[in-house]
């Protein structure tokens, strides 16, 4: 790793024209080696270098968050928590590349549960969704990892158990179409929606 040289302005010029443009992967380890030699007490906060060194690290970090590490909300549903699944729901997801970011077992009523899954509100079966939902304890979390929300997904295997692949969780642990044991987000916004819903910042 080598300190690329130049004043930050120059070399965050040149970390956009390599790594973003030209796509050239090794342009953020100079970045990194950058960042790791210049500690931020040596850097004049009002110069060029520590302005680039900031800037760059915050683009990274933001490079990381958009493209790599996506986040998606995963429901452990009562049936599952009546059967003391959620160790072992919570071990193939870990082992699949999720990682448990949050994580809280809450009771929540009809209302709420309505409200979470307004998305189905014209579905035959939304009342029954609902009441489900809220009849027990459920466990949420927001999971992390790269392309999490269709990964999770895959995880949990078709909505009815009777049609899902082996080893996805809704085969091995799903009763039938209500209780299917788990709920993911089925897109990044709904993701985003999701977890807002649960995890109010
Ligand atoms: P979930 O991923 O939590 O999202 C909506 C839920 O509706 C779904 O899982 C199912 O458990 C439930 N559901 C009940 N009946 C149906 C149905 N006929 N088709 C699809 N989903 C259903």
């Amino acid at each position: 790793i080598n300190y690329v040289g130049g004043a930050g302005s120059i070399t965050a010029a040149q970390f956009l024209q390599r790594f973003i443009i030209n796509k050239t992967p090794w342009a953020h380890l100079d970045i990194a080696g950058m960042a790791f030699s210049k500690k931020a007490a040596n850097l004049n906060p009002r110069g060029a270098t520590g302005f680039g060194v900031r800037l760059l690290n915050n683009l990274i970090k933001k490079y990381y968050e958009w493209n790599m590490l996506e986040k998606t909300l995963s429901i452990i549903k009562p049936d599952a928590i009546e059967r003391n699944l959620e160790d072992k729901i919570q071990e193939i997801l870990v082992k699949k590349g999720l990682a448990i970011k949050e994580k809280k077992k809450v009771k929540i009523s009809k209302e709420e549960a309505s409200e979470f899954y307004k998305v189905h509100q014209t579905k035959s079966f939304y009342d029954e969704l609902c009441g489900y939902l809220s009849s027990g304890p459920i466990v949420v979390m927001v999971l992390e990892g790269e392309n999490a929300v269709l990964n999770n997904r895959e995880i949990m295997g078709a909505t009815d158990p009777k049609k899902a692949a082996e080893g996805t969780i809704r085969k091995l642990y799903g009763l039938s179409i209500d209780k299917n044991s788990v709920h993911g987000s089925d897109s990044i916004q709904n993701a985003q929606k999701e977890i807002q819903f649960f995890f109010k910042q």
